[in-house]
């Protein structure tokens, strides 16, 4: 996907080009193991599922994140330079870069970059009427691939904001390749806020990843109601069901899709067949300690500014800084 990137006040344009949702779903239900890349969950009810998700009692990692950027908001204040743009990767519903905005008036714009297009414009559209001195430039891309900055915000300087534990949904190796791709992104000497998950007990992860409402399952099976509607899939929903569990080898949260019963599937004019209790494996949630993502973000060329949790130490917030 392109933006076409707009001035204060105008309305975002986002103009959606061939994505590789086809040929990821085509190559990931052909695969044995099955998988298929968890960015391709957010559709625009998935991005609306995600903010539920936000909001049942057992997934804790957004209310605790959002307590450590308000304690340290002035903390965060003093390392964003004036007239200086805020870059947000994986911006989902434009939340978290509010306590931001609240705390930085030397923040001019935000640039905010999601994969969800049509989602991140409205949201894009109503942080800039809430927040009508801020620029904001919404850019519809893939941030695991190179995509450019608009040209709104090229001489300025730039920090980066990478909240949620987004980056704890790629694999280590595109953990590295992205915090490389970042440092050109935001430019030499530019700082990085990152939320991490920390690793704890398995009950507490395993219950933010089932919760009792069920809105973690819908959000996993919503992945096969997008391939009914885009691919002209048929997938039956009842026919399969969610699992997640934390695999304390891999130090990570695994969802999978099992299927309920012995099936084939149609997508796209393709049969994929599923045995009795067969898996599509959907996202994998990597939890790390303090010192692991420090030392993992040492190795891409990232130096440790400083790095905050909660008292109950569920969650962490690092500011990282380019060599
Ligand atoms: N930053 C928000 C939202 C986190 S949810 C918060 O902290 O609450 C993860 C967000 O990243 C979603 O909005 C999703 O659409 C986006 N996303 C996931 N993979 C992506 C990718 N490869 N490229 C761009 N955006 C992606
Ligand atoms: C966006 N990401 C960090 C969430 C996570 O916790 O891995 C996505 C999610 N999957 C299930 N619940 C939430």
């Amino acid at each position: 996907m392109t933006v076409h990137a707009t001035g204060r006040g105008q309305r975002p344009e986002v103009i959606p080009e061939q994505s590789d949702f086809e040929a990821d779903i085509l190559a990931g239900l052909a695969a044995d193991p099955k998988r298929i890349p968890p960015k391709h969950f957010y559709d625009t009810e998935g991005s609306r599922l995600f903010e539920a998700i936000t909001r049942q009692p057992e997934y804790y990692p957004t209310r605790t994140e959002i307590g450590i950027l308000k304690t340290r908001a002035r903390e965060i204040a003093e390392i964003i330079p004036a007239n200086s743009a805020l870059v947000e990767f994986g911006s989902g519903a434009c939340t978290k870069v509010r306590i931001l905005c609240d705390a930085v008036p030397a923040l001019t714009a935000f640039v905010p970059v999601d994969i969800s297009g049509p989602f991140l414009n409205r949201q894009a559209a109503e942080l800039g009427h809430a927040y009508p001195r801020l620029a904001v430039h919404p850019v519809a891309a893939d941030f695991s691939k190179p995509f450019s900055l608009p040209q709104d915000v090229r001489g300025m300087p730039k920090t980066g904001f990478f909240p949620g534990s987004t980056i704890g949904n790629f694999e280590p190796h595109e953990t590295a390749a992205f915090l490389q791709h970042a440092r050109t992104v935001l430019g030499a000497g530019a700082f990085l806020i990152v939320g991490v998950d920390l690793v704890k007990d398995a009950a507490t992860l395993n219950k933010a990843y089932n919760d009792a409402a069920g809105v973690t399952a819908r959000f996993n099976l919503n992945l096969l109601r997008r391939i009914n509607r885009e691919l002209q899939g048929r997938f039956d929903l009842r026919a399969f069901s969610h699992h997640a569990f934390f695999n304390p080898e891999r130090s990570r949260i695994e969802m999978h899709l099992a299927s309920v019963k012995s099936q084939t599937v149609a997508v796209a004019g393709r049969s994929f067949a599923f045995r009795a209790g067969e898996r599509i494996h959907t996202e994998n949630s990597y939890k790390y300690s303090l010192a692991s993502f420090a030392s993992l973000a040492r190795g891409c060329g990232w130096t440790a500014h400083a790095s905050w949790t909660d008292t109950d130490r569920l969650f962490s917030v690092h500011v990282l800084r380019t060599e």
